[in-house]
């Protein structure tokens, strides 16, 4: 049986595979400047847009320091996914990968992985735009009635919380949503509420996806234009009002507060690896994704620190608590008409996160479907559009359904915890490639620095440099009881054996530093999601391990062979 779950493809049989099964080829029309475009329409989405006001609320000024860090760990990923796409130029990303490095059993939890990447995230990103839409609305003059634009899970809990405590006990959103739940139409006791927008835009972008990769390039190609547009106007224009007393204190709540938006900042930077799923579309997939990939992370995040200070230099960090912090900031300081211009474009920018999410989503369980994991309309192509058919309408309704009824926190941190998974089986899976030789295939290589000696000195020194200069860490850590160091501290203590073990690995088989500092950093911020969120992500990682059960690991085209 082990033989079976780890059974691998190669690199050969994953190219004749993709030439050859589910209907023939996709059009191959996309060039560097298309990826960086559609690298960039993924990046620069509701992260950007919406959550990073709550990270600066919590974090200050020092949020900046955390897109660095964060951009530090994607490059890394960056650099693994750039060698895997260049040795495996086929639509699945990450589970493809995983298929040549681990054997089948991994794939298959990373493509199952993945669809919190692409599809759980869309959800957030759809959510988001609804918002910037319905306040852009307004500035119109026209109100959509709020039973149509608000989550029916956030007015269920507003007005449960309402009948146990009272309007006091409520927050001025928890309100709204409270007004609507009592407000809306009802059937019987139920009440008809569902955030409409979300699920328009997300039924549209799905129709735009459906017709064909050409028609979706030139959309994102013009909303990207648009996307880094607002943001340099924010950067240029805000730069003139920022006072640098805001940026003191640095860090107002410490450390604490500036990792606690370690969720929002990834989110942010999610989206540079989706390019790889469009590998089959590219004119020239192994020269140009590796490229594109890394330009694409580069521009993000030189945008991003600047934004940040820009935002956090504009106004205190207490007051970007709100959804809308691009245009919050030029409202606040008196430039209504800026803050117009910023709500109206926000609006078209996001709609191009939402695209190439849509885009990828379905080319993933396309290839999982070759391979005979999924069923095998997933890999049918539409004779006319020349598009994965019915795997995007099936991406549509799985966005579109929980956009209609959920709030987005939940779906923000579930996102990162899946995806911080995949990114660090890819860096593993690098190291693999190494051991094996198959690198030597690979067009383009991650820097090789051996590790020998270097992940177990880092590894020293970090100790060292925590005990010299960590009282704050080790008077936490002895200051727990043993259950509260299992309860609060396993994900910390996971991490600092994955260095130990790493640290051994390379000392005998001459790993290979960056793809380990990828593993690591990843792994280190992915401890900071919270021990509830690696729960939720474990549940799902077993009803995906039941359905391979039940399905892909007796159809596997492997299994077939
Ligand atoms: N990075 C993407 C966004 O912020 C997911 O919307």
């Amino acid at each position: 049986m082990s033989n079976k779950l780890f059974r691998k493809k190669t690199v050969e049989q994953i190219q004749h595979d993709s030439l050859h099964v589910g209907g023939g080829g996709l059009a191959k029309v996309l060039g560097v400047k298309d990826l960086v475009s559609l690298g960039i329409a993924a990046i620069v989405g509701a992260g950007i847009f919406s959550t990073i006001g709550l990270a600066s609320y919590n974090g200050g000024p020092a949020v900046s320091l955390l897109f660095v860090f964060t951009a530090i760990a994607c490059v890394f990923t960056a650099l693994s996914y750039a060698q895997f796409a260049s040795t495996v130029p086929v639509s699945g990303s990450a589970y493809t990968y995983a298929y040549v490095a681990f054997g089948e059993i991994f794939a298959w939890v990373i493509g199952w992985a993945l669809i919190l990447e692409y599809a759980v995230s869309n959800m957030v990103v759809a959510i988001s735009w609804s918002e910037y839409f319905v306040s852009m609305l307004k500035g119109f003059g026209i109100t959509i009635p709020s039973w149509l634009t608000t989550s029916s899970e956030a007015a269920y809990e507003a007005f449960n919380k309402l009948n146990k405590g009272g309007m006091e006990v409520l927050s001025t959103s928890e309100r709204a949503a409270a007004m609507t739940y009592q407000h809306a139409p009802h059937i019987g006791d139920f009440a008809l509420i569902c955030n409409l927008p979300a699920g328009l835009i997300t039924f549209l972008v799905t129709w735009l996806v459906y017709i064909g990769i050409k028609e979706s390039r030139t959309a994102s190609n013009i909303m990207v234009i648009l996307k880094v547009s607002v943001v340099l106007l924010v950067i240029i224009g805000g730069a003139f009002y920022v006072k640098p007393d805001n940026w003191t204190p640095f860090a107002p709540n410490g450390m604490k507060g500036v990792l606690s938006g370690v969720a929002a900042v990834f989110f942010a930077f999610i989206g540079f690896d989706s390019i790889s799923t469009t590998a089959e579309e590219c004119k020239n997939p192994q020269r140009d994704l590796p490229r594109a990939m890394i330009y694409c992370l580069l521009i993000c995040t030189i945008l991003y620190v600047a934004i940040t200070l820009v935002l956090t230099g504009m106004v205190n960090y207490k007051e970007l608590n709100v959804n809308d912090p691009l245009a919050f900031v030029f409202q606040s300081t008196g430039l209504d008409f800026m803050a117009g211009v910023i709500s109206v474009s926000s609006v078209i920018a996001i709609t191009s996160a939402l695209l190439v999410f849509q885009l990828g989503q379905p080319r993933i369980w396309m290839t999982m479907s070759r391979d005979g994991l999924l069923w095998p309309k997933f890999s049918k192509i539409h004779p006319k559009y020349k598009t994965p058919a019915f795997a995007t309408i099936i991406a549509g309704v799985v966005v579109t359904i929980p956009a209609l009824f959920f709030k987005m926190d939940f779906f923000v941190d579930l996102t990162s915890v899946g995806t911080f998974f995949a990114f660090i089986l890819v860096c593993g899976g690098v190291l693999y490639l190494d051991h094996k030789g198959i690198s030597k295939q690979s067009k383009f290589r991650v820097p090789y620095v051996n590790g020998k000696f270097l992940v177990g000195i880092a590894l020293i020194i970090t100790l060292l440099g925590l005990y010299v200069y960590g009282d704050a860490v080790l008077n936490e850590w002895t200051s727990l009881s043993f259950a509260d160091i299992v309860k609060h501290k396993s994900l910390t203590i996971i991490f600092w054996l994955t260095w130990i073990v790493l640290a051994i690995a390379s000392y005998k088989f001459n790993f290979s530093t960056l793809p380990i500092a990828g593993i690591l950093v990843n792994l280190y911020l992915m401890t900071e999601l919270g021990a509830s969120n690696w729960i939720i992500f474990a549940i799902w990682l077993i009803v995906g391990l039941i359905i391979y059960f039940l399905y892909g690991y007796k159809k596997s085209r492997l299994n077939m062979k």
